[in-house]
This record gives structure tokens, sequence and C-alpha cells, in this order.
């Protein structure tokens, strides 16, 4: 296929030589146009050298090759990225001042477009109705990741990851109206790592959860288009970039975190290791071992189960109100009176939430390992879906099941 590659002057311009080897490495032809300005931060030997074809973002080089006119005509695809607030004014009122807005001009086929810009240029009225107007003629434009900006702000506006923008751009050219990024304007609420319950200043009950699954499947989130909250539990690993976190330490200072983000999200992962029980006493002082005292006895309690009160709250908000989509985590072992699967069914319908993962957990397995093995249950009644690999392929595969269980399967209560 031959794909002409604008490149927009954005910082993001870096990230597109990752998305120009995509595009080689699947054997297409692709000739890179960069604007001027995108030449200030990614030289034109860089897009030669990765796309083994000349680069010019001008009209008046190799004239008599009419390039100007052929480069959009003879293009199956062609693939804006990052697009910014300016090149999406200039190819909404058709400019064509450079080599670039001229092949927008001519192309023939499907033309898509990956924007990256600070949240108030993509909010902007202008720019908004510059991304109707070139939808309006059938170009795709993607919605702009959330997330870390240039500079120390956060929002809509980030350049969707080159492998989001590379399988919108697959789908586009095989007439898929499905191009968008699954989560796009979804807020999803995430809870990682495991609580850790006081006994006194000093020691707490905890478990092994390293957090590494719940970072992932914020990162694959925040790739999707969503805006993460991340709901951080104790945590081996750090936050990642361009997502809300809200530390939390106990069971019930999860709960009380969950259910407020609940309220404002569209999906609720509770990947979290939440203790089921925590100490009923908590002592303000350290307990001292005195040789004279009989060995201590540590009384627990019951911790809240959250999964089951966010299901709750949500099946009780009316039906006017958009259904969220809840999903738990089981971390299960097979026994004598039933294997995985079974308890994972069972849990999944005691738990009344959409999706269930469960992993199958032994000493050896899941905790604080890079790789997991999961199915995926759902309530919808489809068939369980398996996912293994890393824990960033396995968020991959939970977040876009995710996906199409909010834009393809109605909800039931
Ligand atoms: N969970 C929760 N609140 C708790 C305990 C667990 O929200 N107090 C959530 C976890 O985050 C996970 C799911 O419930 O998404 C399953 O947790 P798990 O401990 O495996 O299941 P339990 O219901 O506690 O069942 P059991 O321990 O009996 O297997």
């Amino acid at each position: 296929m031959r794909i002409v590659l604008g490149v927009g002057g954005g910082i993001a311009a870096y990230k597109v030589a990752s998305l120009l080897r995509l595009f080689t490495e699947a054997g297409h032809h692709v000739t890179v146009i960069p604007t001027e300005a995108a030449t200030r931060f990614v030289g034109t030997a860089t897009w030669e050298a990765l796309s083994g074809n000349p680069v010019s973002n001008s009209v008046f080089d190799d004239v008599h090759q009419v390039n100007h006119v052929r480069l959009g005509h003879e293009a199956d695809l062609v693939v804006i990225a990052p697009a910014t607030a300016d090149l999406l004014a200039k190819a909404a009122t058709g400019q064509a001042g450079d080599l670039l807005t001229n092949t927008l001009l001519m192309a023939h086929g499907p033309v898509l477009f990956a924007p990256a810009m600070h949240t108030e240029m993509w909010q902007h009225a202008a720019t908004q109705a510059n991304v109707e107007t070139l939808r309006s003629r059938g170009a795709a434009v993607l919605e702009p990741a959330t997330g870390r900006l240039t500079g120390s702000d956060s929002g809509p506006g980030r350049l969707p990851e080159p492998e989001v923008i590379f399988d919108a751009a697959m789908a586009l050219v095989q007439g898929e109206t499905d191009y968008q990024l699954p989560l796009a304007g979804r807020t999803v609420t995430i809870s990682a790592g495991g609580t850790r319950e006081p006994l006194d200043p000093v020691r707490f009950l905890g478990n092994r959860s390293s957090g590494k699954q719940g970072v992932a499947l914020a990162v694959a989130a925040r790739n999707a288009g969503a805006t993460v909250r991340l709901l951080a539990a104790h945590m081996e690993v750090p936050a990642p970039a361009g997502v809300e976190v809200v530390p939390v330490e106990t069971a019930l200072q999860l709960r009380e975190a969950a259910l407020a983000a609940a309220a404002g999200s569209d999906v609720v992962i509770m990947s979290a290791a939440v203790a089921d029980f925590r100490p009923a006493e908590v002592s303000d002082t350290k307990i001292k071992k005195r040789d004279d005292s009989a060995d201590p006895v540590i009384t627990l309690v019951r911790n809240p189960d959250i999964l089951h009160e966010l299901v709750e709250l949500r099946n009780s908000a009316g039906h006017g109100k958009r259904q969220q989509l809840i999903v738990g985590f089981a971390a299960e072992t097979g026994d004598s009176d039933g294997d995985v699967l079974a308890y994972g069914e069972a849990k999944l319908e005691r738990k009344g939430c959409d999706l269930l993962v469960v992993n199958h957990v032994g000493a050896d397995k899941v905790f604080g390992q890079d790789t997991n093995s999961v199915v995926i249950l759902s309530r919808s009644g489809a068939e369980p879906q398996e996912a293994a690999g890393t824990k960033t392929e396995v968020s991959a595969a939970i977040i876009s099941r995710i996906g199409f269980e909010l834009n393809h399967v109605s909800p039931r209560a």
C-alpha cells in the first residue's frame, strides 16, 4: 500500500518515527511529508532514513514529477500525525501553501488525522468546528488520548500511541467505520496494588500484590483514549504518567475512594488485592513484646466487599443513568470441590459484576511476575475468553474487551 505520512509541527512528531516503522515493517511504501515546523522537531534525515524515500516539504522540489498532485493521487491512505491545531485549520479551510496541504487536497483515498495539542487548543470552538468540518467531509479524526502533555499540565490532547494510530489506519483502509479509540471520551477508575491493614503504627497485615497488573491496565486504558483514575494501594511499581493517582492504604480508604470515583466513571476495574479482614483493634502505640505476657491474639473483622457495593450502587442508580461497566478480578485456586473456572463463574454471579478476570494463582504464579494468564468471564453470556502473555498484553486484551462490551453489548442490570 502507498501511504503518505504527513507530520505536523508538534513535539509529538518524535513519536511518529515509531509509527513510520510500524508502516514500513508491515511492508507499506511510505512517503513522509513534514511541515516546515515539523522539521524543527525531527529532521528530514530521520524521515528519509526510516522511510527509505526522499523527503521534501516544498512544492518546488522535483517539480517535473508534479509531486503536489501526484503524491495525494497515488496514496491509498494519508495519515496526519501529529495533526496540530494549525494543520486541522488549514485542512478544514482547504489551504494549499505547502506540499502537505496540497497533498491533502488531492487525496483520493482515506485520510486519518491523529491530533495532538494542548487541551485548551483541542477544546477550543474553532478547533472543534474544524474537526466537525473534516469529519463531515469523510475524513477520520481520532480523539486525542488523555494524559500528561508537554508541560506540567494533563488532559485530552496527547497523540494516541503509534500502535493505536496504526490499528485505526488499517481499520479505515478496510472500510471499517469503527476506527476510533475504544475508550475515547470514557472515564475509567482502576484500583491497583494490595491494601495494608494496620495493627499498630509500625505493623500491618498485607498481601503479595505488586500492583503491576493494575498499572498495566491503567496504561492500556490511557492508551485506548480513556481518562484514568488510579486508586493506588501499596504498589511495587511506579504509577504511570498521564493518569490521576489517588493513594490509599487500607480497604476502608479504598472503599471511600472507589465510591467517590465511581460516581463519574463509565468503567470501574477492581484489580486491587483487597484484604477481606482487618485487625479489630489498631493500637495507637507500638505493641511491645513482654516476656511475661501470653502470645498475643489478633482478632480480625470483615472488611466491606467494595466490588459488591459498587455493583449495588450502580444497579440502584435508576434507568435514566447510563449504565456503568464494572470489572472484578478473582485470584482462584482449584480444589477437590471445583476447578478454577467453576469458582470463577460462581464468583461472577455472587458479585454481580459485568466482567470477571480470573487468575489462577499459586505460590509461584501471578504475584510480582511480569507474565499472567487469565480467563475473562462475562455476564452478557459470551464465551469465556482466554488471554495470556505479559501483563501489558493481558491488559490490552482486557481493555479491548471492555471497549467491546461498552460499545457493542447492551447493558444488563
Ligand atoms: N474485592 C473487593 N472488596 C473486598 C475484597 C475483594 O472489592 N473486600 C474485590 C477485588 O478487588 C476483586 C474481587 O473483589 O476484584 C475478588 O476478590 P477475591 O478476594 O478474590 O474474592 P472474594 O469475594 O473475597 O472471595 P474469596 O476470598 O472467598 O475467594
